[in-house]
This record gives structure tokens, C-alpha cells and sequence, in this order.
């Protein structure tokens, strides 16, 4: 066989447990050793049970042979599954005129789809104090008999007002941190379902959780604690199915028993602190004697919508091991984890107990080489522990801090600990895309732009990761979007927290400034509010689910005629809120109408030429108001990098006038010394405008600076993360001011998609949503002699890897099976002889960003071309 299928996918997922559509999607990808790969036809099959693939009864359905090539996204088209139905799939492709084997079977299944099959209750310890401040977290637990009876199947579903660590016979149920996540509680409220077929035992067991505030009950941003409730509940149903007798479920109600426990205060912004004399693990083994404990308080399930995760959880994916350990004095230490990241702290006693402990955390040390905690605002991002015996482990459960050191101070200098790691803590997302080329600096950039993603990436899209805001700032995500899809699979990721971006929009269809949405940072943002439009179509891009962009058009095309109600001559002049213009700019300021009318156009040219909607006519009136109002003889009336940026992203005046327009940025950059001077807005387009003019030269001088201001000064000194400002320290100036100071903000780390895009070369094409067909075309500039540069795309790798010698170039491409990719020969100045494994290869040519370039198309397959 010269083909298989591989990675079967249910809405993005590897066999998923709740799926809510009744009817959801299901993808594939293709693996094929020989070229030219394309599938000819599919078909799928479904069964309740593996077994009846056996018997040739697929009895939930089978497609039969659909022709064409579609592997990505085909609707399960059968009747509507109900509430925890099981559905085994496999799929078999036909390519080379020939039909692969059946994949492995995957599983899918469906959601509580049915609202009264929960049967169970919110539950809480009935304690009466005051909420407003953190009290301890509380365990509900309930315990059960099992007969001796074959389980079949056994699914826990938990959900929390707060966040939720459950735990099932003397061991946490999952490795997932931060259940359920953070969504607009007032909206939906997500909940998560483990198998835990294999942890129910015969006899004697107990199934239950601990809750803490979360966003629900703790604090967000500065906004105080109580956003959404006072103190935390929780909700589990475990449902038990065996071979040879009726289910058993048990949903959580006023049965249930409740108490204190160890945690004694908990808050994500401002830390957590355990007492180990206080009662912990014993309380979720089977044996524990709970009759002292006071019933559980249980509310129905009320109004609240519940929808099952549909993207991944928050787990620890890397322990960081200290670099150096600093002895301040003979009671506090400083660890340095060598990289700044989200997550907290292990730590282990050995021989000796410990009293008492107190841990802060921060992002960097200061001038004296002490803990710089100013930055982190009023977020305390401490933690305590006390009474811990010999032999323990202990971690935080209910928070997390953004830092890359961390301070111990202990009650006395006898007190060791045995070790202390950290364990970095995100979404836990699959990745796909890699970057390193021969510049040691810039793989440290590549480094510092993941690092940005993954200490950001925690449900939700945040800002940053350490001071009291943490929010999902929208013009943040809009900008990052694209990079972060080359390095992760943020599909899932996105689409969920967009649900919550759609959901925030006011009356009257302004996109929210943040989401989850939090009524003081309010809507309509410039640049900010747009990422309702502009993250669907970069996740389009990238992953071409066709579905979910139509889904969000109708979102969209309100907000854009809302605002254009308030603005007849095409000027979005009113109904900005929150004018945050291009944001930390260190360059001149760039007229807010400017920004705001730029982003406007913008959208309406993604709706109108990119979705069918017809807006053509205002798009064309404010392109004109635009020219009015901006624009002198082909140029921008006031000229900065941004504006220009912003005005040939958009593609905004005259055609004829984007290659003057091009060059005039070009030359305010070399007037400017080749230093950058945007803010958050134009950061992103700036290096793609550039290379779309072929400024090639330009753009690996501002990427390869290294002087202030640039993206490898802070790599130059340190920097493990990206920085949320430019100059968040200088050697003239030192810190900023502290009042907004992040050294993890990943806004500026969206030239991640120029290396993706120009340095590896690996470019989608609008035509051809999720790299169906797509252009590999790098530049090599710089000086650099090498680039290998990868991304898994929905269909499969793409790889470019190239080495720029005296001997030549050679270059090492590969187009998964299923697509294939217009190649464009890098621009070299000698008269290059090109081979294509080994053949003198025949090539046409076209015209690319106002230069002539050789292309030739070429299907799946791995190839290697050279010059000689
Ligand atoms: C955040 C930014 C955000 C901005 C709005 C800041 O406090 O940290 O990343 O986009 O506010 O301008």
C-alpha cells in the first residue's frame, strides 16, 4: 500500500469525550513515502462499538465512497448522536487509483447534550463567613459501594463556579490544572469529562474535589475579587456503565459531605498558602471516616449554560530544574529558573520537616541582584507553606504566577528542602512549528516569541502573565494570531475564547476590548475591538475551517455597520472607546483616525473580497474619505512607520501608489537610523509590507539589530521572553516605569510569522485556506547560511530547510500528501543553475513583489533543490 491515514481528528481532537454537535467534524491526515499523493475519494465508517467494524456493520454510518480530496472537516451526516453516545470511526482514502487499509479506529463522544441528564446538584461547604477575602478551599467528597460487577465505562464530569481539582480513590481524577477554565461565566460555564474507567475499584470508593476561587471568586486584573459569584461550588456526575447490569450514577447533592481543608487561603493574582497540619490527602482515600463532616449546601442547576471544553486543558507540560541557586543569607534563597514562564513551584522535603516557608516570585532580578517584584503591581504572587512532614511534595493548586525566579524564605536555616523545580503550566496544545537558522540570537528570539505564547496561552489568550491584569486583551491576540498558529495548533484554543469575544459584543454589535469580558475595559478599541474579525480569518488561514468563519460573519458584518452608522462619511471618528492608538510606540504618534479608519477598511475588505458580504460601496468611501483625509501626492500626510504599515497591509489608496508608498517607509526606516518605531498596531505588518516590496535588506536589518531599540536588544541582555514595551530596560535608563512593565507580553513577538513566512519561507495562500495549496518562497538575507524551519499543518509537515554556502544553495522542501506548493527560487544574485533532485529543472517565471522570481509547482513529496 502506498498510502495510510493517520490522526484522526473529531473537532480538532484526538478521541474527545464530550462532543456538543450532535453531528461534529471529523478530519484526517495522510501519510504517503511516495510523491505526488492525492486522495481520490474517502470513506468513513461509524459504529456504537469497535467490535462491529469486525462484522462489516457500520451502524451509525457509512459514507460510502465520496470522490474528491476533502480531509479536513467532513460532517459526521448521520442521525444526531444523544447525550454520552459512543461513536468508534475509522476512515480508508483512496490515492493512486488505489483504497488504503481502514485507519485505526478513534472514538468520539457525545456531550451531555440532554441538560436533565446531569442529575446532580452545585454543592459547597455551607460556611456563612465573608467572602470578601479569600477563605480556605473546600473538599466535597461522596462515598460510594461498587458491586462486583465488569464496568464497561466510567466518565466523570466536573464543572466548577471557581476551579475544581476532583479526585477519585486516594489520587487526583486528572492531570488537568485550572478546571474548568476561564469562560464569560455569565454566558457558559465549561466542564470537563474523564474517563475514569480504570481507578473505580469493587467495594468501597470515593469520588470528590476540591474548589478554590478561580476567576469566578478570586481576584481579575484589578478589578477586585467576587466577579462573577462570591464563593466557589462545584459540580460532578460520575456515571458508571458495566457489561452485565443497569448504570449507576451519582451526581453531587446535599448527600454529599463537605469540609475545610489544607489550602488555606488561594487566589490566582495573589497566591496560595498550604498548612500541612490541616486536613488534606487522607480525605480522598475510600477509607476516610467523613462522618464529622458537616452536608454539603446544593443549588439546582439554574440557568447557567454548560458546554463541554472543546479545547484543551491547562496542564504541566515541562519542570524546570533551577540554574543556580543564590544564598541571600542563611534563611532565603533565590532559584533561578534560567527562563521566565507561567506556572509554580514543586517543591519536595527530604529528611528534615519544614515550619514554615514563604515563596515570591518575579520576572527578573534588579541592580543589587534582588527579587524586582515593582512590576508585578498589586499582585502579591506569594505563596506559603507550613507544617509540611519529611518526605513530601507540595505544589500550589490554585494559582499560578508569571516569574522566572523565585525567592524561599524559611522560618529557620535548618530547613532544606530536598528540591525545587517548577513546573510551567498552559494549554496544553499540540505543537507544530520549529525554527533555527545559523543566528544564535535570532533562534533565542524564536525562543523568547514560543515562550511568550506558552506563558500566555492558559485558557485564554492573555496580555501577560504576572502583574495584577492577566486579561485576554483582544488587540493583543489579533496581533499575535498568525504566529501563534504557526507554532501551536491554537484552533480549539482560539475558537473557544472567541465564543466569548462574540458573546461580549455590546447591543449594538461592538466587539468587547477584552475577553472574557469585563465590563470596565469596555468595547470598540481600535485595532483592539477588530480582533473579532481579524482572529477568525487569520484561524481561517491557517486552518481553513470554512464553518466557523461563517458562523462569525453575521457577528461581523454588525459590527462593521454599526460603526459605520456612526461615522456616514467613512471616518471612524466616533464610537471608539478606549482609544489605545499604537500602543507603547516609542516612534511618533500615529493619528488615532488614521488607525481606526485603517482597521476599518480592513474589515470591510476581508468581508467584502474574502466573504461575499457586499460593502463595497462604504469600503469605497471610506477609502476615499481615507486618501481625503491621510494622503498628499501618493504619500501619507504625516508619515510614520505604522501608518504606512497599516496603510499597504490594508491595502488602502491607489494600487499604483503602494510601491512609492513602500518605498517612502523604506526610507523613514533608514532616515529613522534602521530603527523600528511602532507600537503594538504596526509591529506586525511592518516586516511584511517591506518584503512584499522587496525590501528584503531592510528587513533583516531591523530583525538582526541589536542596539536599543530592536527585537534583540533584550535578547542581548537576558531576555527570555518577549518584552511588553521596547524599553522596558535600557542600559541609559534601566526599568521603566513599573506601573506597566511585563517581560512577558507576546504582542511584539508576531515576527514570528516573518521568520515562518520569508526566513523558512513557508507563506499560505488567501485562495487557499489551511495550506490546501500554499507557496514556499524564503529570502535569505542576513548573513545567515542556514535555515530549517517546519510547520505541521492540518494536512501534514511542511519543511523548508536551506543551506546558503560557497557551494551553493541547496534546499530540502517538503509538501505534505493532499496539497501541493507553488515553490519560488530565492532571489541569488549569481545566475544559479537549479537542479531538482539531480534533473536541471524547468521553471517559469512570475512576477513577485515587483521582482521577477523562477517558480515551479510541485505536489506532495520530499524534494531537494539545488544550484550548482
Ligand atoms: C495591556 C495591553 C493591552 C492594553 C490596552 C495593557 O494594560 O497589558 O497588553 O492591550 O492595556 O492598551
Amino acid at each position: 500500500m502506498h498510502h495510510r491515514v493517520v490522526e484522526l481528528r473529531c473537532e480538532y481532537l484526538e478521541n474527545p469525550l464530550a462532543v456538543d454537535n450532535p453531528n461534529p467534524r471529523l478530519s484526517w491526515k495522510i501519510a504517503s513515502e511516495r510523491p505526488n499523493c492525492k486522495q481520490e475519494a474517502y470513506q468513513i465508517q461509524v459504529a456504537s462499538k469497535t467490535e462491529l467494524f469486525d462484522v462489516g456493520n457500520a451502524n451509525l454510518w457509512d459514507s460510502g465512497e465520496v470522490t474528491g480530496n476533502q480531509c479536513l472537516d467532513v460532517r459526521y451526516k448521520s442521525d444526531q448522536l444523544q447525550t454520552t453516545d459512543q461513536a468508534y470511526w475509522r476512515v480508508r482514502t483512496k490515492a493512486f487509483g488505489e483504497w488504503s487499509e481502514f485507519s485505526e479506529t478513534a472514538l468520539w463522544e457525545c456531550a451531555i447534550v440532554d441538560r436533565n441528564r446531569w442529575h446532580s446538584k452545585w454543592i459547597s461547604f455551607p460556611f456563612a463567613g465573608d467572602w470578601t477575602v479569600s477563605q480556605p478551599a473546600q473538599i466535597v467528597r461522596k462515598a460510594f459501594d461498587l458491586p462486583q460487577n465488569r464496568i464497561y465505562r466510567a466518565r466523570l464530569h466536573i464543572s466548577a463556579q471557581g476551579i475544581i481539582k476532583p479526585f477519585l480513590n486516594g489520587d487526583w481524577a486528572t492531570d488537568a490544572e485550572f478546571l474548568p477554565g476561564w469562560t464569560d461565566y455569565n454566558h457558559r460555564i465549561p466542564y470537563e469529562t474523564i474517563d475514569v474507567t480504570n481507578l473505580l475499584k469493587t467495594g468501597r470508593n470515593v469520588v470528590g474535589g476540591v474548589l478554590g476561587d478561580g476567576w469566578h471568586c478570586g481576584q481579575v486584573c484589578w478589578f477586585g475579587r467576587n466577579q462573577y459569584g462570591s464563593y466557589p461550588i462545584g459540580l460532578l456526575r460520575l456515571s458508571i456503565e458495566f457489561e452485565d447490569r443497569e448504570p449507576m450514577l451519582i451526581g453531587s447533592d446535599a448527600t454529599w459531605k463537605a469540609a475545610e481543608c489544607a489550602i488555606r487561603s488561594n487566589d490566582l493574582i495573589q497566591g496560595e498558602s498550604f498548612d500541612g497540619s490541616k486536613l488534606w490527602s487522607d480525605a480522598w482515600k475510600a477509607e476516610f471516616d467523613d462522618s464529622e463532616w458537616q452536608y454539603a449546601r446544593a443549588a439546582s442547576l439554574g440557568q447557567v449554560q454548560l458546554t463541554s471544553r472543546s479545547s484543551l486543558p491547562c496542564r504541566v507540560t515541562e519542570k524546570l530544574k533551577p540554574i543556580e541557586v543564590i544564598e541571600v543569607s542563611k534563611t532565603v534563597r533565590i532559584y533561578d529558573f534560567g527562563q521566565n514562564h507561567t506556572g509554580n513551584l514543586e517543591l519536595s522535603t527530604g529528611d528534615s520537616s519544614i515550619s514554615e516557608l514563604t515563596i515570591r516570585h518575579a520576572e527578573i532580578l534588579d541592580s543589587n541582584g534582588e527579587m524586582y517584584i515593582e512590576n508585578l503591581r498589586a499582585a502579591k504572587a506569594t505563596d506559603s507553606v507550613s507544617n509540611l512532614g519529611s518526605n513530601q511534595r507540595w505544589n500550589p493548586q490554585f494559582t499560578f504566577h508569571g516569574y522566572r525566579f523565585a525567592e524561599i524564605e524559611s522560618k529557620s536555616p535548618q530547613e532544606f528542602l530536598e528540591s525545587v523545580t517548577s513546573r510551567v503550566i498552559h494549554s496544553d496544545m499540540k505543537r507544530t512549528g520549529w525554527f533555527s537558522c545559523s543566528d544564535p540570537l535570532l533562534n533565542r528570539l524564536f525562543e523568547n516569541i514560543v515562550w511568550g505564547l506558552r506563558s500566555n496561552f492558559l485558557d485564554v489568550p492573555t496580555d501577560c502573565p504576572q502583574r495584577d491584569e492577566r486579561l485576554g486583551w483582544t488587540g493583543d491576540a489579533q496581533v499575535f494570531a498568525s504566529t501563534a498558529g504557526y507554532i501551536y495548533d491554537v484552533a480549539a484554543f482560539f475558537e473557544n475564547w472567541l465564543e466569548d469575544v462574540n458573546s461580549a459584543t455590546s447591543d449594538s454589535g461592538i466587539y468587547p476590548n477584552i475577553a472574557p469580558n469585563l465590563l470596565e475595559l469596555g468595547q470598540g478599541a481600535p485595532g483592539w475591538a477588530d480582533a473579532g474579525i481579524l482572529v477568525p480569518f487569520s484561524l481561517f488561514q491557517t486552518y481553513g475551517n470554512t464553518e466557523h468563519l461563517s458562523n462569525c460573519l453575521p457577528t461581523m458584518e454588525r459590527y462593521v455597520r454599526t460603526i459605520l452608522k456612526s461615522n456616514s462619511d467613512g471616518l471612524w471618528k466616533n464610537l471608539r472607546s478606549h482609544d489605545f492608538g499604537d500602543w507603547l510606540s516609542i516612534g511618533e504618534e500615529t493619528d488615532k483616525t488614521l488607525i481606526a479608519t485603517a482597521f476599518l477598511i480592513n474589515n470591510m475588505r476581508l468581508l467584502s473580497f474574502r466573504a461575499g458580504i457586499n460593502l463595497l460601496r462604504e469600503w469605497r468611501v471610506s477609502m476615499e474619505a481615507f486618501e481625503r483625509e491621510f494622503m498628499e501626492s501618493g504619500r501619507l500626510k504625516h508619515e510614520t512607520q505604522s501608518g504606512y504599515a497599516l496603510t499597504l497591509a490594508f491595502r488602502i489608496g491607489k494600487p499604483k501608489t503602494w510601491p512609492s508608498m513602500a518605498h517612502r517607509l523604506a526610507q523613514i526606516i533608514e532616515e529613522n537610523g534602521c530603527q523600528i518605531a511602532t507600537g503594538f498596531l504596526g509591529v506586525s505588518h511592518l516586516l511584511p509590507v517591506l518584503s512584499e516590496f522587496g525590501y528584503f535588506d531592510l528587513c533583516y536589518k531591523l530583525l538582526m539589530r541589536k542596539e536599543f531599540p530592536s527585537w534583540l536588544y533584550p535578547v542581548t541582555h537576558g531576555a527570555t521572553t518577549i518584552w511588553e514595551r521596547w524599553d522596558g530596560w535600557t542600559e541609559e535608563k534601566g526599568f521603566q516605569d513599573p506601573g506597566m512593565n511585563s517581560f512577558n507580553h507576546y504582542a511584539y513577538g508576531s515576527v514570528g510569522e516573518w521568520l515562518f513566512e520569508h526566513i523558512g519561507g513557508i507563506q499560505p495562500l488567501t485562495d487557499h485556506h489551511g495550506f490546501s495549496h500554499f507557496r514556499l518562497a524564503p529570502t535569505p538575507g542576513g548573513d545567515l547560511a542556514w535555515a530549517k524551519v517546519r510547520f505541521d499543518s492540518r494536512y501534514g509537515t511542511i519543511r523548508s530547510d536551506w543551506n546558503y554556502g560557497l557551494d551553493g544553495f541547496s534546499w530540502e522542501i517538503e509538501v505534505p500528501p493532499n496539497t501541493s506548493a507553488e515553490v519560488l527560487l530565492p532571489p541569488l544574485e549569481s545566475k544559479a543553475n537549479w537542479q531538482l533532485d539531480g534533473n536541471t529543472l524547468r521553471t517559469k517565471v512570475s512576477n513577485f513583489g515587483g521582482s521577477k522570481r523562477s517558480s515551479v509547482l510541485l505536489n506532495s513529496g520530499i524534494f531537494r533543490l539545488s544550484t550548482r
